[in-house]
């Protein structure tokens, strides 16, 4: 299959862009798209085989369900049992945005995009290429992170056209995203409400809408346990690059000095090392392999070049990647939480 890549140029061709995507979606074909989080690889949420495809492309275990992407409020009642006061004030503060919130599903939303279950994962994206996208589409649309399973999600058209050219009928390139780490997900089915994927929409800003929240254990837990994840997505080893990656956490110095070390160490023996760094410490390391991942006065902007940093080592050819920790405040939370499973949880501690 070839892959039809458009480009959105803010002009009158975009039309005819988004007119081909919905044609595709609602034959039953896949497009990916750009999202303020990361890119999805959308497909007609009511459509069985069209979600089904959308594991195939992905090489997605099928016990992973979706996320159902809505362009309007009233789209959430084709879907979404029971939308309780607290999930309604959560959309109001949140919506459209990078918050994802979980429901009893709507018989008519076929157990291939949930992946079996009786509950619902929705989100209401604020892009305007996925806004636009979903309403020309007139349906709602199923979309996981346009990576295949297992590779850092794609921030960038270029990393979908990567893992997925010729899985795919159309990618609609809409430039680099906002975010560049997955929506917060909040399961509104118990109550107190639970946090099963930490993201942009930090817990304290969680708790200032609704009030006290539970996190799921899984995300407190450090995997050696036997604690099964609610999300089911969250129990693979994500997000991870091909290098193995280690974090390196304590005093910001002793971190610095340790990574030369361990580089060091690694590049004697031959192997091609990669460092993440700050615009903080770059001056601090040796060697010509450093990218610095964001600002330590803006975690957002850590968090916006996480997968891409990743994945630009992975076409170097890195073997061994030594990264710093960042705090895990507010969304802190969301990097580290990622970052662990990229590192498949090789933390060494000061
Ligand atoms: O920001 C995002 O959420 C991006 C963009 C494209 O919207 N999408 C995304 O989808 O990250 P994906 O498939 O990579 O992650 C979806 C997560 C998985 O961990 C999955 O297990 C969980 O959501 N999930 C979906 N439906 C669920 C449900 N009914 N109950 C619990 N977890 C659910
Ligand atoms: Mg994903």
């Amino acid at each position: 299959m070839d892959t039809i890549i458009k480009k959105i140029t803010n002009s009158p061709e975009d039309k005819e862009v988004y007119q081909q995507a919905a044609q595709i979606i609602h034959n039953g074909g896949l497009v990916a798209f750009p999202t303020e989080t990361v890119y999805g690889l959308g497909a007609d949420a009511m459509n069985k085989a069209a979600a089904a495809q959308i594991y195939q492309a992905k090489g997605r275990p099928s016990d992973n369900p979706l996320i159902i992407h809505i362009a309007e409020v009233e789209e959430l009642g084709r879907v979404a049992e029971e939308v309780n006061e607290k999930a309604k004030k959560l959309m109001k503060e949140f919506w459209p945005g990078p918050l994802t919130l979980i429901f009893r599903k709507k018989k008519e939303v076929p157990f291939e995009t949930t992946g079996g279950l009786d509950t619902v994962a929705v989100r209401m994206p604020s892009h305007p290429v996925a806004q636009k996208l979903i309403k020309e589409s007139r349906t709602v649309i199923a979309a996981p992170s346009a990576n295949t399973s297992g590779k850092p999600s794609p921030t960038q058209a270029s990393h979908v056209k990567e893992d997925l050219y010729g899985k795919i009928d159309m990618l609609i390139d809409g430039g680099n995203v906002g975010i560049g780490i997955e929506s917060t997900i909040m399961d509104m089915t118990v109550e107190p409400p639970m946090l099963l994927r930490p993201g942009y929409i930090t817990m304290p800003m969680l708790e200032q809408a609704i009030g006290k929240i539970q996190v799921d254990p899984f995300l407190a837990g450090d995997m050696k346990e036997p604690v099964k994840p609610k999300a089911p997505g969250m129990k693979y080893r994500h997000y991870a690059p091909k290098a193995e990656l280690f974090i390196v956490e304590g005093e910001l110095s002793q971190v610095v000095a340790k990574i030369n070390y361990l580089a060091e160490e690694k590049r004697k023996q031959g192997y091609k090392i990669g460092i993440i760094a700050t615009e903080e410490t770059k001056g601090f390391y040796c060697g010509d392999s450093v990218r610095v991942i964001g600002t330590r006065k803006d975690e957002a902007s850590i968090a916006k070049h996480l997968f891409s940093v990743l994945r630009e080592f992975d076409k170097m050819g890195t073997e061994y990647i030594f990264s710093e920790a960042f705090s895990e405040e507010n969304l802190g939370q969301a990097i580290m939480n990622r970052l662990i499973k990229a590192a498949g949880h090789q933390i060494i501690r000061l």
